[in-house]
Order: structure tokens, then sequence, then C-alpha cells
């Protein structure tokens, strides 16, 4: 498949956006402060690869941010249980989710796997690896290409 180009410069903080690679969405999500703060504030205490070790991630994918760009996270948007869509659920305590101290990230609606704002993996879920980041690189402050 062809890379793809994003063009994140109307991006507002604490977006998210999608384009399709080789037939799978990804996603680029443009993190608030607040939302990067969140996300390095989680430990292993909750999430099941929190520094992305586990075989099949990306060198890049390394870190809590697991991106080229603190604010930038881009994301295969697809379920690494059995592949559905997981639902943006950036807010804190955000309705649905089925925990009490949701930190804000994406809930899998098939079978409850839980992925923070890095698309990391939470502890007790099915879904057993983080989700994937695919190649990408930045062209200028507001061009990615994917692929
Ligand atoms: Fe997402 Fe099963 S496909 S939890």
């Amino acid at each position: 498949g062809a890379p793809v180009q994003a063009d994140i410069s109307k991006l507002e903080p604490g977006q998210r956006m999608t384009v399709e690679w080789r037939g799978r969405p990804v996603w680029v999500i443009n993190r608030t402060p607040e939302m990067i703060e969140r996300t390095e504030a989680l430990t292993d205490e909750v999430l099941a690869d929190p520094d992305s070790a586990k075989p099949m991630q990306p060198d890049y994918a390394g870190g809590s941010l697991r991106s080229i760009r603190p604010e930038i996270g881009v994301l295969v948007g697809i379920c690494t249980h059995l592949g559905c869509s997981p639902l943006f659920k950036p807010e804190p305590n955000a309705e649905g989710v089925g925990v009490d101290d949701w930190p804000g990230g994406f809930f899998c609606p098939c079978h409850g796997s839980r992925f923070d704002l890095a698309g990391r993996v939470f502890r007790n879920v099915p879904a057993p690896v983080n989700l994937e980041v695919p190649p990408y690189y930045f062209v200028n402050e507001s061009v990615i290409v994917v692929g």
C-alpha cells in the first residue's frame, strides 16, 4: 500500500483525526499538556506493557507516549484483541468504560479492552498488546506521512 499523508494543521489540541492506510484506520491525536500528564502518570501497576517491551512493537513506540513528538500520537485504530474499533474516550471518568478511575484513552466496546492515550493496554483486559504504532515521519510541522 502507498504511504498516506495526514495534514494536522487544523487538528486542535484534544482532538483526534483518522486517515486510512492500507485499508486500516490510523488515528492522529493532538494531546494536550494535561492529557500528556495523565498518560505519563500511569504506571505498570495499571498497564500491561508500559514501555512497549513486548514483541511486535516498533522501536520508536517505546516510552510512555510512544511517539516522535510528545503531543502527536499516531496509532492504528484496531483493537489488538479481535480487531474491533475502539472508541475515543479522552476525558477522565468518561461514561461507559466500566472503571471508576478512567484516565482517558480508548475503549473497545466488543469485549471491554482499554488503552491509554498512547495506545498502551491496561491490565486485566482481553487485548494482549498495545495498539500498533505504524511507521510514520514528519514532512514539516503540520504534515505527517504514514507508511
Ligand atoms: Fe477489542 Fe475484543 S476486539 S476487546
